[in-house]
C-alpha cells in the first residue's frame, strides 16, 4: 500500500464497517456472512487465485434473486462511500485538489523567470474568460437524495480529520456517520421516476446554490491573493472571468420533453432562485454593514424619506431587500400564473442590483473601510457578475435537421416548393434574401404542425426572454451554411430583435473537417459578417465524432479543425471562441481539465474557455464548493498558461503521422462498427444497452430515433453499455492498431518524440493508458459466455486480443512496465475500487441472463431492481460513467 494514501484507506474501511453493521441489522448475519465472503473471494481472486475466481463464479450462479439484490446493494452503497472518502481525500490537506492553487504559484513563478511584461500578464488576465456550461445530459446516476447524504458524510471525513478532537467531539460524529450510512442503507437508491427537464434545471439550481455560490467568491479570492503575491496586481470587482450557462431545459436536441413552454418556466424559476439567494446577501449585508460615515453618492442612493438615515448602508441595503421581496412576490404570482402587474420597482437587469451595492462599496474605501468592503459585499457584487439575477443563462439547442422541416414546411405553405429539396446554393439564396427582406414571411393565420409550431414557439419565448436570459442558440449536426442562416431566419420571422450568438456544432468527421470550409463561406457573405459583430462561436463535438470514427481520428479531427478555424478566423480579425461539447468519459472526449487545455492547438483559447460540464462530472468538479475552487483554479491556470506559454506547433512529420494514423485507426475502427454483419447483434447481447433503456436517468430518450443500428443510438448510452461490461471498445478501438501500423513502417522513435515533446499525443496516449486500466477482458469474456450465443463468441475474442496487444503497443511507446506509471493518484484510485466492481460486473451478467429469460413478474421485479443497482454501482465504481 502507498502511504501516502493510508488516510484515504482507513476512511475507506472505516466507513466499509459503518455499512458493514447497517447491513447487519437490517438484513441480519447471513446477507452480512454472505456479502463479506464475496468481497473476500474477490480480492483474492483480483490477486490472481483463479480457484476463487472459480468459487465467486459458482456462488453467484446459485444465489436467488433477493440475495442478488443484497448483494449488488451492498457492493453499489460500499463503491459510493469509497467514492466518498476519496472525494474528501481530494479536497483534503494531503489532496489533489488541494494542490490545484499550486498550479497557478507555479505558473506565475515561471512567468516571472521569464521575465514577462507586467502589461502582458495583465492583459492575458483581462482577457481571461471561463465559462461552463452545464448540461442535462443523463449521465448523472445518483439520486439527488443520495448525493445530498454523501455529501453530509464528506462533512464528517472533514470533521474528523482534527488531531485536537475531544472524545465526545469524535463520538458526536462517529454517531452522525453512522446514521449517514444507515440512512443510505434504507433509501431506494435508484429513481422510480424520469425527471423532467424541470427536475433536471432544479438540481442545475442547486449545484448553484449548494456549491457554486461559495465557490465562485472562494475561487475569486484565492486568484486575487496569488495575484497579489506574485506581481502586486489586484483582480478588479468588476472582472469576474468565470460564468455558468445551462442547457437544462434549454437543450431540445432529440429531448420532445423540452418544450418552448418548458424553456419559459424554467428561465422564471432560475430568476425567483436567484432573487432567493441574492436576498439572503442582502439580508447579511442588512444585519452587518451598519457603519455611518458615507460619501454622498451613498445618500444620493436613498429614497426622500432615508436621506437622514444615521445608518446609511444600511438604509440601502433594506431599500435593495425591499425591491428583490417585491420582485420575489411578482415571480412567484407568474408562476401560479396569477394575472399581477409589474410593481414600478421590479428588478430585471443586473445594474439594478450591481450600482447600489458598488457605490457602498466604493464609499466603504473612500472613508478607510476597506477590510469591510472587501468582505461578504465583495462576495456579492461578483455573485452579481458571475449570476446575476437570472442565475445562469440558457442555451438553447436544436438540431440542424429541424430548422431544415420547418423552412420547408414553411416554404411548401408559402407555394415555393420544397426548402429541404433545394440545393445548398439554392437554399442560401432564399434565407439571405429573406434575411435582407422587409416583408413579413410568416402566412397569416398559419397552423402548422406541431413540430414547426415548437421550433416557432421557442424563437418566441427567445424573443421575449429578458436581455441577459440567453447565452446562445446551438445547431447540432451543423453540416453547411444554410445551417446557421435558417437560424437567424426563424428568429426573424417571429420579429426577434435580439442578436443571439447562433453557433453551429460540428460534430461528426466529416462535418470537423470541413468546418473551416462552412465558415469561411459564411464569413465571405457582408451580411453575415455585419450580422455577427466581430464575434463567432462554434461549438466541436467531441463525443459523436469519436463515435463516428474512433478517439484517435476523432482527436486529430477536432485538433485540425481548432486550428484552421483559429488561422480563419484570425484572417478575418474577428473574435473566435471555441466551444467544447465534451463528455465526461474518455470515450465522450473527456480529460483531466489541465492535461485537456494545454493539449489544445496554440491559439485556441484566445477568446477564452467555453466547454460542457455534465452529469456526475458536475459533481466530480463542481459539487462543493472546495471542489469547485480547485477546478477553477486549474481551469484559470491552464488558460493562462495555454495562452503566455502556448504549446509547441507540431512538427510537419508530426502531423504526417496522425493523419496517416488518423486514416488507419478510422477505417479500423469502422471496420468493425460498421461493416461488420454481426456487430449490433453483438454489441445488443453482450452489453446492457437494452436495459440501461429503462433507467430513468435523463428526461431525454435514449436514441435519436426509434429503430436504426448503432447510427440511431446516442453517444452516452454508447459508451456507458460498453462501459459496464468492461471492455469500453469505442474509447480504444482503432488507436493501437493504427501506432503498430507506425511502428512496423520504423517510426517508433518519431512516435516517442511525439510523447515526449507534444502535448497533445501525450494526452492521447494518457487517455488510452487510463482507458486501459479500467477494461476488464476477463470480465468480460464472462458476460460474453453468460449473454451471447456461442457463434458470435469469435468477436470477442479478437476484440480481446486487439485490446491486448494495443495495451503492449502503447506500453512500449511510453516505456512504462505498467499502466499508468506518471498517475498514481488515478491508478490507486482504480485499484482500490476495482475489488468491489468485480462482483458488480458479475452480478450483473447473471441478472442480464435471467432478467432475459424469466417470465415471472414479480421475480422479474426483483431482477430488474438488482440490474439497475448493478449498473449504477458499476457506473460509481467506474466514475465517469457515460
Ligand atoms: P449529445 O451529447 O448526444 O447531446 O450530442 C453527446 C455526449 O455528450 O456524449
Amino acid at each position: 500500500m502507498n502511504n501516502q494514501y493510508s488516510s484515504m484507506r482507513s476512511n475507506v474501511n472505516m466507513l466499509g464497517t459503518l455499512l458493514g453493521d447497517a447491513i447487519k441489522r437490517a438484513t441480519g448475519n447471513e446477507t452480512f456472512d454472505l456479502v463479506e465472503k464475496i468481497r473476500q473471494l474477490s480480492k483474492s481472486a483480483q490477486q490472481g487465485n483463479k480457484q476463487a475466481h472459480n468459487e465467486l463464479l459458482k456462488l453467484i450462479e446459485n444465489l436467488n434473486n433477493q440475495d442478488l439484490l443484497h448483494v449488488a446493494r451492498a457492493f453499489n452503497q460500499f463503491l459510493n462511500l469509497v467514492n466518498t472518502a476519496a472525494e474528501y481525500y481530494g479536497i483534503s490537506p494531503h489532496g489533489e485538489a488541494s494542490s490545484s492553487p499550486k498550479k497557478m504559484t507555479e505558473l506565475f513563478k515561471s512567468l516571472k523567470s521569464l521575465n514577462f511584461a507586467p502589461q502582458t500578464i495583465k492583459q492575458a488576465i483581462d482577457n481571461l474568460s471561463i465559462e461552463l456550461v452545464l448540461t442535462a445530459h443523463p449521465t448523472e446516476i445518483n439520486r439527488r437524495t443520495m448525493i445530498n447524504t454523501y455529501t453530509a458524510i464528506n462533512s464528517c471525513l472533514s470533521q474528523l480529520d482534527h488531531n485536537d478532537l475531544a472524545d465526545y467531539e469524535k463520538e458526536r460524529i462517529m454517531r452522525r456517520l453512522k446514521q449517514l450510512v444507515c440512512q443510505a442503507w434504507y433509501t431506494d437508491e435508484i429513481r422510480k421516476k424520469r425527471p423532467t427537464p424541470l427536475d433536471e434545471a432544479k438540481w442545475g439550481f442547486s449545484v448553484i446554490e449548494d456549491s457554486l455560490w461559495e465557490g465562485v467568491p472562494l475561487f475569486l479570492r484565492e486568484f486575487n491573493d496569488q495575484l497579489v503575491d506574485a506581481f502586486n496586481e489586484e483582480l478588479s470587482v468588476e472582472h469576474v472571468p468565470v460564468k455558468f450557462t445551462s442547457w437544462m431545459g434549454g437543450d431540445r436536441d432529440g429531448n420532445p420533453n423540452v418544450t418552448a413552454k418548458v424553456t419559459a418556466r424554467v428561465m422564471l424559476q432560475a430568476r425567483l432562485k436567484a432573487i432567493e439567494l441574492f436576498l439572503a446577501d442582502i439580508q447579511i449585508l442588512v444585519r452587518e454593514l451598519s457603519m455611518t460615515e458615507c460619501s454622498q453618492s451613498v445618500i444620493d442612493l436613498l429614497d426622500e424619506q432615508n436621506k437622514a438615515a444615521s445608518e446609511p448602508y444600511r438604509a440601502v441595503m433594506k431599500q435593495l431587500r425591499s425591491r428583490l421581496t417585491k420582485t420575489h412576490s411578482y415571480i412567484v404570482a407568474l408562476l401560479n400564473n396569477e394575472q399581477v402587474l409589474a410593481p414600478n420597482d421590479l428588478l430585471i437587469k443586473n445594474e439594478q442590483l450591481w450600482t447600489p451595492l458598488y457605490t457602498c462599496y466604493e464609499s466603504l474605501i473612500e472613508n478607510g473601510m476597506s477590510t469591510i468592503a472587501h468582505g461578504p459585499l465583495l462576495d456579492t457584487l461578483r455573485r452579481i457578475k458571475s449570476f446575476g439575477l437570472q442565475l445562469v443563462r440558457l442555451d438553447i439547442r436544436q438540431d440542424s435537421s429541424v430548422h431544415t422541416e420547418a423552412l420547408d414546411a414553411l416554404t411548401k405553405e408559402l407555394n415555393l416548393g420544397s426548402y429541404a429539396a433545394w440545393s445548398e446554393e439554392e437554399k442560401q439564396q432564399f434565407l439571405l434574401t429573406e434575411l435582407q427582406s422587409n416583408r413579413p414571411l410568416l402566412p397569416y393565420n398559419w397552423q402548422p404542425d406541431e413540430m414547426v409550431q415548437e421550433v416557432l414557439d421557442t424563437c418566441r419565448v427567445i424573443k421575449k426572454a429578458g436581455e441577459e436570459s440567453i447565452a446562445s442558440y446551438v445547431i447540432s449536426m451543423a453540416k453547411a451554411p444554410s445551417d446557421i442562416l435558417a437560424v437567424y431566419l426563424l428568429l426573424k420571422i417571429v420579429d426577434c430583435q435580439k442578436n443571439i450568438p447562433v453557433v453551429p456544432l460540428f460534430e461528426t468527421l466529416e462535418d470537423l473537417n470541413n468546418a473551416k470550409s462552412v465558415m469561411q463561406k459564411l464569413l465571405d457573405i457582408p451580411w453575415y459578417r455585419e450580422k455577427i459583430n466581430g464575434k463567432q462561436m462554434v461549438m466541436i463535438g467531441y463525443s459523436d465524432s469519436a463515435k463516428d470514427a474512433g478517439t484517435l481520428a476523432a482527436s486529430w479531427a477536432q485538433y485540425r479543425s481548432q486550428e484552421e478555424l483559429v488561422n480563419l478566423f484570425e484572417q478575418y480579425n474577428i473574435n473566435l471562441v471555441l466551444f467544447h461539447g465534451r463528455g465526461g468519459s474518455i470515450g465522450r472526449g473527456g480529460a483531466p481539465a489541465h492535461a485537456a487545455l494545454l493539449s489544445q492547438p496554440p491559439g485556441s483559447l484566445k477568446g477564452g474557455l467555453r466547454v460542457t460540464e455534465q452529469g456526475e462530472m458536475i459533481r466530480f468538479k463542481l459539487g462543493l464548493p472546495e471542489v469547485a475552487l480547485s477546478s477553477l483554479m486549474l481551469y484559470a491556470s491552464a488558460i493562462l498558461q495555454a495562452n503566455l506559454l502556448p504549446p509547441p506547433e507540431p512538427k510537419q512529420v508530426w502531423r504526417d503521422i496522425m493523419d496517416e494514423m488518423s486514416d488507419y485507426s478510422c477505417q479500423c475502427y469502422r471496420s468493425y462498427i460498421r461493416e461488420k454483419a454481426e456487430f449490433v447483434d453483438y454489441f445488443r447481447a453482450v452489453t446492457p444497452e437494452t436495459e440501461l433503456g429503462r433507467l430513468p436517468l435523463g428526461s431525454r430518450p435514449q436514441k435519436r430515433r426509434t429503430g436504426g443500428g448503432i447510427e440511431s443510438l446516442r453517444a452516452i448510452p454508447w459508451i456507458f453499455a460498453w462501459t459496464q461490461n468492461r471492455l469500453m471498445v469505442p474509447s480504444w478501438l482503432g488507436a493501437g492498431s493504427a501506432l503498430r501500423l507506425v511502428i512496423n513502417e520504423g517510426k517508433k522513435e518519431q512516435l516517442r518524440d511525439m510523447y515526449h515533446n507534444w502535448p497533445f499525443f501525450n494526452a492521447r496516449l494518457g487517455m488510452l493508458e487510463m482507458v486501459y486500466a479500467k477494461a476488464a477482458p476477463n470480465i468480460h469474456e464472462y458476460y460474453e459466455q453468460r449473454l451471447v450465443s456461442p457463434t458470435l463468441w469469435p468477436l470477442g475474442e479478437e476484440l480481446r486480443n486487439l485490446l491486448t496487444n494495443d495495451i503492449n503497443t502503447v506500453l512500449t511507446i511510453t516505456d512504462d512496465i505498467s499502466l499508468m506509471a506518471d498517475l498514481p493518484w488515478i491508478a490507486e484510485s482504480v485499484a482500490l475500487r476495482n475489488t468491489y466492481i468485480e462482483p458488480l460486473n458479475l452480478l450483473q451478467a447473471e441478472l442480464l441472463s435471467r432478467s432475459r429469460q424469466n417470465t415471472d413478474d414479480d421475480e422479474n421485479t426483483i431482477v430488474e431492481q438488482g440490474l439497475m443497482i448493478t449498473i449504477s454501482g458499476i457506473a460509481a465504481g467506474m466514475r465517469n460513467s457515460g
